[in-house]
């Protein structure tokens, strides 16, 4: 390169609310079924297993975002990432929480939560912190992406039908879909290659599959409904016609390949709006979960609040 040559031009980051919710849940055994997913038996195995990826999984994304903290000097993004970080913590130990009452029912958390750790543990000895990022920002897509599915698509919401499990996963789905983009600025903030970002974003996407489907076989090796075809068969073959399969989804999960690909392409501030009310206004179901009120949701108010206006 020659000594003259102009660095390239930082993007601009969009400003974005990325808000640390003080938020926690509460799993009343009588209320959760085996089959807590609609009563399907492969659903519920792979939602436990995907709540078994999501603590050490979420512990490594902070971990590659932090390792670039100090050479982020843009003040907006840095205001994103300690609420990314935030919310990344928090979502963290709901799910240890909802992981130790699945435990308790039979699904293998624990175990897939070791590996999960030894496996990311070996990422962060062998690989260079830039690619450890680069799949971080890949995984947050995944995340965004079926985030975003549940939230738009009733067909997916209504599978989740324990209010307790529905509400949690909304309010994660919620947070994943507002810091969908932090991770991936980061990563071009700092000069990420964009060919490596998504060379990545293939062999993550090998990694996850395959973590996901040995995860939910292990897991229907430890349950013995599974072990009879009339639940085992109709089971697996309604995932043909599942929410989160569609070729929409698909089609977006590939999207990221593009080479100026960015994650609010799929522009989605309507969405987020319209289940922060949901979530968070008023009438919203986590209304009485929440320790401070909502800023940008008219009327939202804490249970304490309510309770002080009688
Ligand atoms: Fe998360
Ligand atoms: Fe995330």
């Amino acid at each position: 390169m020659s000594s003259n040559a102009l660095p390239k031009p930082r993007p601009s980051i969009r400003p974005r609310t990325v808000r640390t919710r003080r938020i926690a849940f509460e799993y009343p055994p009588e209320r959760l079924p085996r089959h807590y997913i609609g009563g399907d038996l492969v659903m519920s195995h792979i939602v436990s297993v995907l709540s078994s990826l999501f603590p050490e999984g979420e512990d490594f994304f902070v971990r590659t975002v932090r390792n670039y903290r100090d050479r982020i000097d843009d003040p907006e993004l840095k205001s994103q990432v300690a609420g990314f970080i935030g919310q990344e913590v928090t979502h963290g130990r709901e799910h240890r929480q909802f992981n130790d009452r699945l435990a308790t029912m039979g699904y293998p958390t624990r175990i897939i939560d070791r590996l999960t750790k030894y496996g990311l543990g070996l990422d962060e000895k062998i690989l260079p912190k830039q690619v450890q990022l680069a799949i971080t920002a890949a995984l947050e897509h995944y995340t965004a992406t079926l985030a975003e599915v549940l939230m738009s698509d009733p067909e997916a919401r209504a599978m989740f039908d324990v209010d307790e499990v529905r509400s949690m996963f909304l309010w994660h789905a919620l947070e994943e879909s507002e810091h969908k983009s932090v991770a991936f600025d980061v990563y071009r903030h700092i000069g990420g290659n964009e060919f490596r970002r998504a060379m990545v974003m293939r062999f993550t996407s090998l990694g996850l599959v395959g973590a996901i489907v040995a995860g939910t076989f292990l897991s229907l090796l430890l349950d013995r409904s599974a072990y009879n075809p009339a639940r085992l068969f109709p089971s697996v073959g309604r995932l043909r016609h599942s929410p989160w399969l569609r070729r929409e989804v698909l089609r977006r999960l590939r999207d990221y390949n593009r080479r100026d690909f960015h994650p609010d392409d799929n522009d989605a501030t309507e969405l987020l709006a319209e289940w922060k009310v949901k979530l968070f206004g008023a009438e919203g179901a986590l209304a009485d979960r929440m320790k401070s009120p909502e800023p940008d949701v008219p009327g939202a108010s804490t249970a304490k609040g309510r309770e002080a206006l009688g």
